[in-house]
């Protein structure tokens, strides 16, 4: 993965943990990092905690003052050789399915060129995760083809239930991402 440059999105779940040790993984194997979360994941971990692992600033805000000249969400987009969303919420999933940009993640996804692939590792409840709508959102964005689903495995949820929702393991992620990118 030497030079790839993986644009990270983390989203407002309690995996959220788990793009810590994701970010380091793709470091280790030579990539560089750059992360945007959600307003909701910078309430499960701190921006700071990424840019210590990733060695990059972390952007969240849409209207963040960057370079003169430069239109974050248009850079960031720009310079990922792929998008992975890990974990990826019930809600980025619905926003990217229906093309919302309303806040600088959804935006940036909107605006990869279209040989950019993207990878979403979705982390829900079981409930939310058979949720019909969703099911059909994945399916639709599936059928895109630029989109790729890292699915869920079962087991214990953070929320107590046991069920389809949890993450894909790291390993099975950053393997995805190898593909994508082959
Ligand atoms: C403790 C807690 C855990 C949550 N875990 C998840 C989760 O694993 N998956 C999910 O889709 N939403 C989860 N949510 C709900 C999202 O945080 C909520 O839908 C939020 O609007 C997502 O925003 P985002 O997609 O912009 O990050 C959780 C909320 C709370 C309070």
């Amino acid at each position: 993965m030497n030079g790839t440059q993986i644009l990270l999105g983390v989203t407002g779940g309690i995996a959220a943990y788990r793009a810590c040790e994701l970010s380091r993984l793709f470091i280790k194997e030579g990539a560089m990092v750059r992360v945007v979360m959600t307003a909701a994941a910078t309430r499960f971990v701190t921006p700071l905690s990424f840019e210590a692992l990733t060695g990059n600033a972390v952007h969240s805000d849409i209207f963040e003052e960057g370079s003169p000249g430069e239109v974050l969400h248009i850079a960031l987009a720009k310079w990922a050789h792929i998008a992975l969303i890990a974990p990826a919420t019930a809600n980025i999933i619905g926003k990217i399915a229906s093309g919302t940009a309303d806040d600088l993640l959804s935006t940036v996804v909107m605006a990869l060129p279209q040989s950019t692939p993207v990878a979403i590792a979705p982390a829900m409840n079981v409930e939310m995760w058979k949720n019909p709508i969703l099911q059909k959102k994945l399916s639709y964005l599936t059928g895109l083809g630029k989109y790729h689903v890292i699915s869920p495995q079962e087991g214990l949820l953070a929320c107590g239930d046991v069920g389809r929702g949890k993450i894909a393991e790291n390993e099975t992620i950053v393997n995805a991402v190898k593909e994508l990118l082959a």
